[in-house]
């Protein structure tokens, strides 16, 4: 088998180590010869990039490991780019959900100003990087899962769209996880699910297993009465200790899916939809002082950078606490479906062109594809209900409206885009945020007119 060639983008993300760890654990199905980790911050990569250099020379020493901030190094000689680039880092991810909370409105990493925010920060950044590889390496296809997706995917569709760029994300992939244990099944695999929308904004229809029997009675009653929290998950909740599993404000998202799905209990959620639809439940248990970026700088970034930074010092990964991120495998899944031509059926972030019928052809949706060497086709999921599709004309034409606004500049645009939000309430509240998001974003987006 070929081995293949690799450029993590964002090297230094917290996300770097588990999946280097993920790739080494399945070099049968994806063979690899070699690891570049590319990052504009050399500090913050080099810190990831000495522990996993040890990782490496301890797992897999034929594969060659480089760490650069140079594109042409990073960039020459490969067949995957895997980006998961956050412009401006946590400390902007802070500002993007504290502003709009000042106002009382959600904040939130990717929904409504603070996604609107990070959009136009993302959107530059992966550009410039899907634009590097098709300099140094045209024949490479890039798997982007860096946040926004819903609007980085558009982006891309419109601004570059011969590109070889599939934007994918883990959320349904961890619901499904859960939907799976719910029931007693071992994997998600074991499930072949109908599921439409946008990203961070859609809905099961159907879920059977193999036989094609239908699953979804069973995991609706879970649904109803334990949203996607797993029992053990509850049963620690009750004792008030930690769950292994998930920060609280995790916990709180897999509940919450029970109110979601109570409003259309023909479909299954994906949990980001807690934000449209319960948006003052949301900001009435949020602090404005210490939101999910705090929690993510006080755990999983220190957690990560602390055991790089001792597996750097003793030389070795003995006793690390580094896990390997498992469910980060569908990346693998995805890598093979292109190199293998595998026809996986995976849901992946594409141009519509007709698998919603009833829905914008132009539109990025969420839509199971099967993948093969020359890309995703969309498998089609006929006419949706009344009550999705509204919403995600809404929700479509936000992601439109700030894609247009960063091409023209346009602070109209971007003005009409967090207005026509569902989780921000007036004109009035929309422009005063915005104007403080602007302040905050001077360095990263474009200057508006
Ligand atoms: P992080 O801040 O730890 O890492 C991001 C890295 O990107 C940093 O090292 C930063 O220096 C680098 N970076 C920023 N701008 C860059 C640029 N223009 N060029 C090159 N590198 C750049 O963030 P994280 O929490 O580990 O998350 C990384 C990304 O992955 C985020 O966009 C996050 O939203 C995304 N993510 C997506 C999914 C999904 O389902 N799609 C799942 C998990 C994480
Ligand atoms: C899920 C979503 C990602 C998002 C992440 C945030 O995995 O699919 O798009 O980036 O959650 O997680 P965090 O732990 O950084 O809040
Ligand atoms: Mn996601």
């Amino acid at each position: 088998m070929k081995k293949h060639s690799i450029v993590i983008a964002g090297g230094g993300s917290t996300f770097t180590p588990g999946i280097v760890l993920m790739l080494l654990d399945n070099l049968e199905q994806l063979p690899i010869r070699q690891i570049k980790f590319y990052d504009n911050d050399a500090e913050r990569q080099k810190e990831i990039a000495d522990a996993c250099e040890i990782i490496i020379q301890e797992k897999a020493p034929d594969i060659k490991f480089v760490s650069t901030t140079d594109p042409k190094t990073a960039f020459t000689d490969i067949d995957f780019v895997m980006a998961h680039i956050r412009v401006g880092k946590y400390a902007m991810r802070e500002k993007d959900e504290k502003i709009p909370l000042k106002y009382g409105v959600v904040g939130q990493e990717t929904c409504g100003p603070g996604g609107i925010a990070y959009g136009m920060r993302s959107i530059g950044g992966v550009l410039e990087i899907l634009d590097y590889m098709e300099q140094y390496s045209p024949n490479a296809w890039m798997l982007n899962y860096s946040n926004p997706a819903a609007i980085v995917a558009e982006a891309t569709r419109k601004l570059r769209p011969n590109s070889k760029i599939l934007n994918i994300c883990d959320m349904p992939i961890g619901i499904e996880e859960r939907m799976a244990r719910s029931i007693g099944l071992s994997s998600r695999k074991e499930m072949v699910v109908r599921y439409y929308g946008l990203n961070h904004f859609g809905w099961w229809t159907d879920i059977r297993d193999k036989e094609g029997n239908d699953l979804m009675p069973k995991i609706k009653a879970h649904v109803k009465e334990n949203g996607y929290a797993l029992p053990e998950e509850l049963a620690a909740a009750k004792e008030n200790e930690a769950s292994q599993h998930a920060d609280a404000s995790w916990m709180h998202t897999f509940t919450k899916a029970k109110d979601v799905y109570a409003l259309d209990p023909e479909t299954l959620p994906n949990t980001y939809l807690k934000y449209y639809l319960f948006p003052s439940d949301e900001v009435a248990h949020s602090n404005p002082e210490y939101t999910r970026a705090n929690e993510v700088m006080a755990g999983r970034e220190k957690h990560v950078f602390g055991e790089c930074r001792r597996i750097a010092e003793q030389g070795s990964t003995k006793d690390t606490t580094l896990e390997i991120d498992e469910h980060a495998s569908y990346i693998v899944d995805l890598a093979r479906a292109i190199a293998y031509n595998t026809h996986e059926r995976m849901l992946l972030i594409v141009e519509n062109k007709g698998a919603i019928v009833n829905f914008d052809d132009t539109a990025m949706v969420e839509v199971p594809c099967i993948v093969g060497a020359n890309g995703p086709e969309p498998l089609v999921q006929g006419e949706i209900p009344r009550f999705q599709k509204g919403m995600m004309e809404q929700q479509v034409a936000v992601e439109k409206l700030v894609v247009e606004a960063w091409e023209e500049k346009s602070y109209q645009k971007l003005w009409q885009a967090i207005t026509m939000s569902k989780i921000v309430p007036n004109a009035t509240v929309a422009k005063q945020i915005l104007d403080d998001l602007l302040e905050a974003n001077k360095e990263f987006w474009p200057e508006l007119r």
